[in-house]
């Protein structure tokens, strides 16, 4: 036969077998039989590489191998999603939603886990594969996306157009992808995600193309510009075109269906071929996409469920204890690493002697982890089923693991504490906490320099760290810092002098005074010095701060030490005076108010905040205290009481109105 015809007759034939077997998941050839012809066209190309194409099947096998990846920019944004966490989260998106389309429908699918991938054709032709990067410049992967077998190499539609989906590695492909790595003497990937995303940055295409790389397409850019007018027509035209679109996507009318799916995807999830970490819903209609509009970085008309933390079981090694800045002791479990929602976890806190007794957490036990918020490891349970009767039954020390002196347990209180004011611990944790972003935001004297730092004798109170400066040859010396580096850290320092009053009280790590409390400290007293006459009765009269907030912050501003300390802060520069970034209202200023019921044009949080931006306070309890109660659809007993204490009670247009005199 003519080479040339042989060769367009195997393109064409693998072409349809590729797209059998990876898009279809249906194929009608052995595997065999498609190497046979796959090894044919190799060796004819090979032999004519004039009858080789851009779209030939043999490219994926991939083997261009570049030295970098080449910065593109996307000519739309790659946006990411917000998260819905619960029920409430969705029921509130699907209220934002209807209030702008009542009819609103919705289609739902699956998030697949791996990450985002943006593919271009143009005449026909796949012309580009990116990464999202960070959602305006991403990462030219071209040849290592040719490689994944699901993604056409050509299509039948010669406009220009962008697809976007995501890159993935399945279950199986990952188990395979980590065998071969073990085999090889390297570190597995910690999950399918890492997997796959390490395997696009592949340079060498050979090495991609042999990890099982696939791609599901959720998105058509610019549908209007291809006549499309629904998510779902641009889910069947991607389908039309040979792309791999997930089957299990549906279109719901209500939250309720959506709630409904989620439920059964939940349960249902361990069972699919490939990661999921949540369900994505998105309206149908495109043409209202611009009306419900944008947020800087996710669309309004669309949102991710995430599910629950995943549960994971280990065995805790030992159990230690930390000392915090406040003297604070924590028992800590120091588990067999384990990877949790994919990174890997040897340590969970226990917070208290009350917590571990409670859960009866001991050493040599297996316990189930998950983290708390997404972030922080915790134990949940302890799976009694596997105890072997050599557990060690938990002790609480009666000694500072750091200063040996006697730890104090109050009453009413969890915490034991170690209560001596030169243990170590307790002051690099100090110094640590008062640098940290949310206090002074000292970029640069972080955990390790503070430790490094405080061991040298350089920094020993946080007075120490304002005169750093006149140890800049100590600390070229002695920590091996660069020129820069210091004048950089040092300019840091200097910077952080002008910080509002806020940010130093909390930086204080002043017993149960947080973020949120020092800014009402602040906003009571004008500089730092007013607190050293501040009373118990004054502190008290304050509305958010109770006798035990009261009491610690008394005897703090009135320790002789601490007040010299503070005094030395204040000739070294710092800005001790409170600068209120509140416009005042006087209708607002100081009064207090009470939400209830469900207003229709404010969220709580936004409600909360506007009255707070104005002066005002918002108060969970209906009181002789309360000036206003907002009273939306359905307020129950807050309304009831208000009327009996005779507080004056704002329909949600008198408290709009208020807002706007
Ligand atoms: S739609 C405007 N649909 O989840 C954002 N995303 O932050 C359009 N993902 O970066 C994304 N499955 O990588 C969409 N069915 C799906 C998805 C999905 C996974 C990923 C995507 C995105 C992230 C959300």
């Amino acid at each position: 036969m003519d080479p040339k015809q042989r060769v367009k007759e195997l393109q064409r034939l693998l072409k349809t077998y590729n797209y059998e077997y990876y898009v279809l998941d249906n194929p009608t050839v052995s595997d065999q039989e498609f190497d046979a012809l796959l090894h044919e066209l190799i060796r004819l190309e090979e032999q004519y590489p004039e009858l080789r194409t851009e779209d030939s099947p043999t490219v994926r096998v991939g083997s261009v191998v570049i030295d970098k990846f080449e910065k593109v920019e996307h000519d739309h944004p790659m946006m990411s999603l917000a998260n819905a966490f619960n029920e409430e989260d969705l029921r509130s998106f699907d209220q934002r939603v209807r209030k702008v389309y009542p009819n609103a429908t919705y289609n739902i699918e699956l998030k697949i886990d791996g990450l985002a991938g943006s593919i271009k054709y143009e005449g026909g032709s796949l012309v580009l594969g990116a990464t999202r990067g960070n959602g305006v410049v991403g990462e030219n992967i071209t040849t290592n996306v040719k490689t994944i077998k699901s993604i056409p190499l050509s299509i039948n539609y010669i406009l220009p157009l962008e697809v976007r989906g995501e890159i993935f590695m399945s279950k199986k492909s990952f188990e395979k992808a980590n065998n071969d790595r073990l085999s090889e003497g390297q570190e597995p990937f910690k999950n399918p995600r890492n997997a796959a995303s390490g395997s696009v940055r592949q340079l060498d295409s050979k090495i991609a193309s042999k990890r099982g790389l696939d791609m599901f397409i959720y998105s058509i850019v610019d549908p209007a510009s291809h006549g499309l007018t629904s998510h779902k027509q641009s889910l069947a035209f991607a389908k039309d075109l040979g792309f791999k679109i997930n089957p299990l996507s549906t279109t719901c009318t209500s939250i309720d269906d959506v709630i409904e799916y989620i439920d059964t995807y939940t349960n249902k999830r361990h069972d699919l071929s490939y990661d999921i970490d949540g369900i994505v819903i998105k309206v149908d209609d495109v043409t209202m996409y611009d009306t419900i509009g944008y947020t800087a970085k996710s669309p309004k008309w669309a949102i991710a469920y995430k599910f629950p933390a995943e549960e994971v079981i280990t065995r805790i090694n030992s159990i230690t204890f930390q000392v915090g800045r406040t003297g604070q002791i924590t028992p800590v479990a120091n588990l067999d690493p384990v990877i949790v929602q994919g990174s890997t976890v040897s340590r969970a806190t226990l917070h208290n002697e009350d917590y571990v007794i409670d859960k009866d957490i001991r050493e040599q036990d297996y316990v189930v982890i998950k983290k708390a918020g997404d972030i922080i490891p915790e134990v949940v349970r302890v799976v009694t089923e596997r105890r072997t009767g050599n557990e060690n039954p938990f002790h609480m020390i009666s000694q500072c693991p750091v200063c040996g002196s006697t730890l104090v347990r109050n009453e009413g209180e969890a915490d034991h504490y170690c209560m001596n004011p030169h243990c170590e611990a307790k002051k690099i944790e100090s110094l640590i906490h008062f640098a940290s972003r949310k206090a002074m935001n000292i970029e640069g004297l972080g955990d390790r320099i503070i430790e490094q730092f405080f061991n040298d004798g350089l920094v020993q109170s946080i007075p120490d760290i304002y005169t750093l400066h006149n140890h800049r040859m100590d600390l070229v010396v002695k920590e091996g810092f660069g020129q820069k580096s210091i004048q950089k850290l040092l300019d840091n320092i200097e910077a952080s002098k002008a910080n509002n009053l806020d940010k130093l009280i909390f930086g204080l790590g002043i017993r149960h005074v947080g973020e949120k409390v020092s800014k009402v400290l602040a906003s009571n007293y004008p500089s730092l010095e007013a607190f050293f006459d501040c009373k118990i009765e004054d502190l008290t009269a304050i509305d958010e701060i109770g006798d035990v907030i009261a009491s610690s912050v008394y005897h703090y501003f009135h320790d002789e030490d601490i007040k010299n300390m503070l005094l030395q802060l204040h000739m070294l520069g710092l800005n001790t005076s409170y600068t209120s970034n509140i416009q005042q209202k006087a209708e607002f200023s100081g009064k207090t108010f009470v939400l209830t019921g469900k207003l229709e044009q404010y969220k709580r949080d936004e409600a909360k905040q506007l009255i707070e931006s104005m002066g005002g306070k918002v108060s969970g309890s209906v009181s002789t205290k309360t000036d206003y109660v907002v009273a939306g659809t359905d307020a129950g007993s807050k309304l009831t009481k208000a009327n009996q204490l005779g507080v004056t009670v704002l329909t949600e247009d008198e408290f709009t109105a208020l807002l706007e005199k």
